[in-house]
């Protein structure tokens, strides 16, 4: 390589370093249906992912969403658009990202803790010790103290979801994709959670990119929303959420005096997207 070459290579490099987790530009993903015709799902969707935020995305039922968290994880190829991760083109799985699919997918015949490292066991990278006592730190934080040793089929679809958000906590992953990660959760459990996680991606800098039909969720845990329209979806409205207190209260949260407003704006953007 000549001088002039490694410097620009240098200089790529360093914009690299400083580039935001996640940016999406332009991407659309059609299907084929079973007839072989063309179902547009994404017609056009560009955003942003910076580090230390949240970023939600609420939209009609069937606009597209999972298609879209399934593309920027790189599981299926978008038709068209650029999708960069730290500024480099997607290609396969990203490294770092923890994906809980909306399906929480957990394997019968292991227990519910080895479902939980299953991906430290598979990357080899943790010891088999550290890796359990890792999965048991989450289970006793997200309420599962005593159902380890327990298989799905014996847990309730709230407690599975919370075992399948283990798994995508325990890899340690810079960036979260979560869709609708909360759901099955009863509502204290959920407040407690959606505080864990805004603790998590703020104070130690990561991301997450969330899929929710919660729109107070959205808001409460958000520093940003992305309202979409009817498949094939694209932007109807983007809030950048501000609220004031602790963000990693969620009860203060849904307390501050903004909050309704963008609850009731968001509300009327999804009504109208209805029509
Ligand atoms: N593999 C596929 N082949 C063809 N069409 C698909 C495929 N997967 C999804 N679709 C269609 O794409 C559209 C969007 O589906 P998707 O699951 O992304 O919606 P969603 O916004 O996540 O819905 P929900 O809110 O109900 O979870 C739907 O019409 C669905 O039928
Ligand atoms: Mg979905």
């Amino acid at each position: 390589m000549n001088r002039s070459a490694s410097a620009a290579g240098r200089s790529e490099g360093a914009a690299v370093a400083n580039a935001p987790p996640l940016v999406a530009e332009r991407v659309s993903k059609t299907y084929d249906d079973d007839w072989h015709k063309a179902v547009p799902v994404i017609a056009d969707l560009s955003f942003t992912l910076e580090a230390g935020t949240i970023v939600s995305i609420v939209g009609p039922s069937g606009c597209g969403k999972t298609t879209l968290l399934n593309t920027l994880s790189g599981l299926i190829p978008p038709s068209g658009g650029d999708i960069r991760w730290h500024g480099r083109p997607l290609r396969g799985m990203p490294p770092r990202v923890g994906y809980m699919l909306q399906k929480d997918l957990l394997f019968p015949w292991r227990t519910a803790i080895a479902n939980v490292t299953l991906g430290l066991e598979i990357a080899g990278t943790v010891p088999r010790r550290e890796a359990r006592e890792r999965a048991q730190a989450l289970f006793d934080q997200l309420g599962l103290h005593g159902f380890a040793t327990h298989y799905p089929a014996t847990l309730s679809g709230g407690m599975r979801q919370r075992v399948a958000l283990a798994r995508t906590l325990v890899v340690d992953p810079e960036v979260l994709l979560l869709d609708e990660p909360f759901a099955a959760l009863d509502f204290q459990t959920k407040l407690l959670i959606e505080g864990d996680t805004a603790r998590l991606v703020r104070d130690q800098h990561r991301a997450a990119l969330l899929i929710t039909h919660d729109v107070e969720e959205a808001v409460s845990l958000s520093d940003r929303v992305i309202v979409l329209t009817r498949r094939p979806c694209r932007i109807r409205s983007v809030y950048d959420i501000e609220l004031e207190g602790d963000r990693a209260d969620m009860m203060a949260a849904r307390d501050s005096r903004q909050f309704t407003d963008y609850v009731r704006a968001i509300w009327r953007d999804l009504e109208v997207g209805r029509a």
